[in-house]
């Protein structure tokens, strides 16, 4: 723990000190105390759609295998060979019903049982095979085909933990005629020198846009005929919530429920009348037109799902801690099942443009992460400030806080969340889920 200051002190209502951003004893915790007690999101079920297909991942720091049997369940195995330690996979992804250590050979089939051991003779009788599983995740659970894991045996299910997002999570999927995305188009990767808690609180930032992404609004503006910067202004009628569980949104909906908008503005001017004609033709089919209308002005979309998912623009976007001080993050483009090729290529287009390694957006985002990262080491300016909107956000059903879309409140939602579980050991999650700090001066 940092000397001088207690834990509790670090993150505060309206701002958090810079040592939560800094200090290895901190990110320590943090694996402990939030990725490895809580869900965390390890893909969608579409990577791993046949049965034998697996990927890997990291749950906190610790590396995992994710896999789907011949009876297409779903296992979360960790990644280390029960003989010496070695990890069994090396792969991002493929297909395999087996996992051989390469090691000494010790071989486990893709729910974790160990199937071969070489001159197996000398180990004795007494030598079982069955205590020498790879080790599972105590959970696993998918929610409209996105695929969470828990090391801890007593999270609470998924469903409760996922609580107010799961309608955000409902719409994003119903874009969808078939209500279903498939994430295969590949993984787009990036990383930075900075903690993780920076992309957490990028995604849902509706306060930097119109500043970090100036020109490349500029520039879509144009093509658009229409100024996008005017998303992001003071005035806005848009809306950040905190959704509870330390998620949180940036709503661009509101404005548009009622305006009955057909097709997002995504699609325009990138596909053909004809496209967008079957495509809308067909989500009435399913949806009627009150849910069409409603799914489609909701998709413009920044959701983060606490502590490592975020959800933006087309993509499932996957936050993964490496130290205090570097971050690795997968980016998972999503396509829609039952839709003319022409819509998911302009979208595959659209996300390529502002998202891509020479896009005109998250590289921007990423250059923040590294400048925030320097500009941390000045000692004497010891605090990050997260007050805006506090004095006017306000509490609507179910707990959700409503602020405006540039305020802050996202930012002290994940923190109110992250103090709350940093700050306990093993309580119940539905008791932490319900503290709340105190205002401070
Ligand atoms: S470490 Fe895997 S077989 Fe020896
Ligand atoms: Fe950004």
């Amino acid at each position: 723990m940092p000397s001088h200051m207690k834990l509790e002190e670090l993150v505060q209502e309206t701002r958090v000190h810079r040592r939560i951003y800094l200090e290895p004893e901190i990110f320590d915790l943090e694996m402990e105390r939030i990725f490895e007690s809580n869900w965390v999101f390890v893909g969608h079920e579409s990577e791993i759609a046949q049965s034998g297909d697996y990927k890997t991942v990291v749950i906190g720091t610790q590396p995992a295998i994710v896999t789907r049997d011949e009876n297409r369940d779903i296992h979360v195995l960790m990644n280390r060979c029960m003989h010496r330690g070695s990890t069994v996979c090396q792969d991002n992804h493929g297909n395999s019903p087996v996992f051989r250590c390469w090691y000494h050979g010790w071989t486990y089939n893709n729910r974790g049982e160990l199937i071969g051991v070489p001159y197996a003779d000398a180990y004795g009788s007494g030598f079982d095979r069955r205590k020498f599983s790879l080790i599972k995740a105590a959970r696993v659970a998918t929610y409209r085909g996105l695929v969470f894991a828990s090391l801890n045996p007593e999270v609470e299910p998924l469903a409760d933990y996922l609580g107010n997002a799961k309608y955000y999570i409902d719409l994003f999927m119903d874009l969808s005629p078939e209500g279903e995305v498939e994430s295969r188009s590949g993984t787009h990767k990036y990383g930075y020198d900075g903690n993780w808690k920076f992309q957490m609180e990028n995604g849902v930032d509706g306060y930097h846009p119109n500043f970090v992404h100036q020109s490349f609004f500029e520039i879509q503006g144009k093509q658009l005929g229409r100024k996008v910067m005017q998303l992001f202004t003071g005035n806005a009628e848009y809306e950040s919530k905190d959704l509870g569980n330390g998620h949180a949104i940036l709503d661009m909906a509101p404005k548009h429920r009622a305006a009955n908008r057909p097709v997002s503005n995504l699609l325009r001017g990138a596909t053909s009348q004809a496209s967008r004609d079957a495509y809308l033709s067909s989500m009435l089919q399913r949806y009627g037109e009150r849910r069409t209308a409603e799914i489609f002005a909701a998709s413009n979309v920044n959701l983060a799902i606490f502590p490592n998912l975020l959800i933006i623009g087309i993509q499932f976007r996957m936050t993964i801690p490496v130290s205090a001080k570097r971050t690795d993050v997968h980016l998972l483009p999503t396509t829609l099942k039952g839709v003319p090729d022409e819509i998911n290529v302009a979208r595959l287009r659209a996300h390529e443009a502002f998202y891509g390694s020479a896009g005109g957006g998250a590289p921007d985002d990423v250059e923040m992460f590294n400048r925030c990262s320097e500009g941390l080491r000045v000692k004497g300016a010891e605090w990050l400030e997260l007050s805006r909107g506090i004095d006017r956000e306000y509490e609507v059903d179910n707990g959700v806080i409503v602020g405006h879309i540039t305020d802050e409140t996202p930012q002290r939602a994940f923190y109110r969340r992250w103090r709350a579980l940093m700050l306990s050991t093993a309580e119940p999650q539905q008791r932490v889920a319900k503290l709340r700090i105190a205002p401070t001066a």
